[in-house]
């Protein structure tokens, strides 16, 4: 996806000094605990345990894995098992699941559950056009008596808490936000989050907090709110502007796994110097190998690598060498001298 990290690159921002801040307060999901109001949103094709574990050890109070296909879960096709896969040292965990059929869609929420699963989520955002021709993702948010039939067939089948992660609607004439969270409080939702941008809009301008304000009104569930939270000042905006129990992060998180803590206690410290940066890096690609394998896990940490170096003045053409480096191994020996030299490297 192009453009993912949206502003990010600008500096950090400042922590508003409260002293009792509201995101640090823990708060249910149902029965579930959940010790701090900052959770890490669910991001396709990045939100495997490693990053969930990353962004734990960060301080988020809950973390949502990328979104698992329903059906494959039901052919137990091995890659989509794995995306079950869930870690000691990471609850409190959610597994997001896709899919249109209930029963289909029950079947996996127990899986989840099997699997260790804290929450089940069921995604009503994604915009793509291969989620959404079958009639899952976002397409749900236009068959409400489906979307409805659907957590009410995962809510019989398990015991941990449902939720629903939705955006506003389909587009934004036609979007019931308040009507539809409040239909899938009825099916047994046990927390809603919302980021208010329609799917047609998908990433394009600023998400429209007044949504989540109304969403958050129009239910007694916790509302999470999703979209352009990035640090202490944007998360407390959000939280009094709409009442939210909790903020997701996701994009601003994308190379600063440090803005959970940020955000969870209102201080933000100085940003990590490089050497840290490294570490860090080197740490959570021990653990994406362990995921995937060496030959994905190079691939897979190209875009962080450009992620973790957003907005530092290095010499020219280091972010390419590391994207282009053959094995993760050579980037990690160009990071490590880069940490030893930035400006000479
Ligand atoms: C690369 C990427 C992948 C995403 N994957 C998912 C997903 O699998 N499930 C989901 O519900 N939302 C997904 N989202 C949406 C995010 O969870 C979040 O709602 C959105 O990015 C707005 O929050 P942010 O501004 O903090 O990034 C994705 C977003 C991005 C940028």
């Amino acid at each position: 996806m192009k453009g993912v990290l949206g502003t990010r690159g600008t500096p950090r921002e400042a922590a508003p000094g409260r002293e009792r801040w509201p995101l640090a307060e823990p708060f249910a999901i149902g029965g579930l605990q959940v010790p701090n109001r900052v959770v890490q949103a669910p991001l396709a094709g990045i939100a495997n345990w490693a990053f969930r574990r990353q962004s734990r050890r960060h301080g988020a109070g809950l973390v949502v894995s990328e979104m698992v296909a329903s059906h494959g879960v039901r052919h137990g096709n091995a890659r989509t098992m794995g995306m079950l896969t869930v870690l000691d040292d990471e609850h409190p965990v959610g597994v997001q699941l896709f899919g249109a059929d209930p029963e289909v869609m029950a079947e996996a929420a127990r899986a989840v559950e099997a699997a260790g699963a804290d929450l089940v989520d069921v995604n009503m955002g994604c915009p793509v056009p291969k989620v959404c021709r079958t009639g899952a993702g976002a397409a749900l948010l236009g068959e409400p008596e489906r979307a409805e039939a659907v957590v009410r067939a995962m809510v019989d089948a398990v015991r941990i808490p449902v939720t629903v992660k939705m955006r506003r609607g389909l587009t934004p004439a036609t979007s019931r936000p308040a009507e539809m969270a409040r239909r899938m409080e009825a099916a047994g939702a046990a927390a809603v989050c919302i980021h208010p941008r329609a799917a047609a809009e998908e990433y394009a301008g600023v998400a429209d907090h007044a949504v989540t304000a109304e969403v958050a009104a129009a239910v007694g569930v916790p509302v999470i709110a999703s979209g352009d939270v990035t640090g202490p000042a944007s998360a407390l905006a959000v939280v009094e502007r709409t009442g939210c129990a909790a903020v997701a992060v996701g994009r601003g998180a994308l190379g600063d796994p440090w803005a959970f803590r940020a955000i969870a206690t209102g201080q933000a410290a100085a940003p990590p110097d490089l050497a840290e940066v490294v570490a860090e890096v080197r740490a959570f690609a021990a653990d994406v190998v362990a995921v995937m394998g060496e030959d994905r896990a190079c691939h897979y940490m190209r875009r962080f690598h450009a992620w973790y170096l957003a907005g530092r003045d290095l010499p020219p053409g280091r972010i390419e060498a590391l994207q282009t480096a053959p094995t993760l191994a050579e980037a990690l020996a160009l990071l490590d001298e880069l940490a030893a030299a930035p400006a000479a490297a």
